[in-house]
């Protein structure tokens, strides 16, 4: 399915399109997350082998694209439909595509399938993890923890770029409570701290 359309490719895609460095991080913070549901999934459905790696290739490669279009053309008008097109004259698969028109609010385009939601549920919350990292004196993810997090959601003026009931309704649309979604997507970005620049 992913024939050519690799997760390598799309790394090299978000950086060539991307100068701003906190973006990038973006980029692969929530492809840790993706990654992490689009394992889920992979079990979920019985899948092995080849055919599981595809389908978690799918996720990461729709994290880590979703905003690879911003830093040229930030404007909603433009965000993320001139990259999607882009995408689509190159022949990147379906289900990306529509994951990345989905993840904006006022494209028009429904949440439908299990990535569409997971690229949705992944994008604030990577960003508010971010966030919940910086502040600590180490900036280590290390030291964020589930019951933190929820706090700090409580605070309003605490990274009040994010949308809070976007992370609580990202949950729901996963079936999820959002301490289990905060956890998966904690454990996924822990995971990966050092290339998140949140190692400490
Ligand atoms: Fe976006
Ligand atoms: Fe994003």
């Amino acid at each position: 399915m992913t024939d050519g359309f690799t997760r390598e490719r799309a790394w090299a895609l978000l950086q060539e399109w991307t100068a701003s460095p906190s973006l990038v991080k973006h980029g692969l913070a929530v492809e840790a997350c993706t990654r992490a549901y689009g394992v889920m999934e992979a079990a979920r459905l019985g899948l092995a082998g080849a055919e599981a790696s595809e389908c978690i290739e799918l996720y990461a490669i729709a994290g880590l694209l979703h905003d690879f279009d911003y830093d040229r053309h930030p404007s909603l008008e433009e965000h993320p439909f001139v990259g999607v097109r882009f995408l689509r004259e190159q022949g990147w698969p379906e289900p990306v595509l529509h994951a990345i028109l989905a993840h904006a609010d006022y494209s028009g385009t429904p949440r439908e399938s299990h990535l569409d939601r997971a690229l949705f549920a992944s994008d604030e919350l990577a960003g508010f993890l971010t966030a919940c990292a910086l502040v600590k004196p180490s900036k280590s993810i290390h030291e964020v923890e589930v019951a933190g997090v929820k706090k700090k959601m409580k605070d309003k003026a605490f990274a009040r770029a994010v949308k809070r009931e976007d992370i609580s309704d990202g949950a729901a649309l996963l079936g999820l409570s959002v301490e289990e979604h905060i956890a998966n997507c904690l454990k996924a970005m822990q995971d990966r701290a050092e290339e998140l620049g949140l190692a400490g």
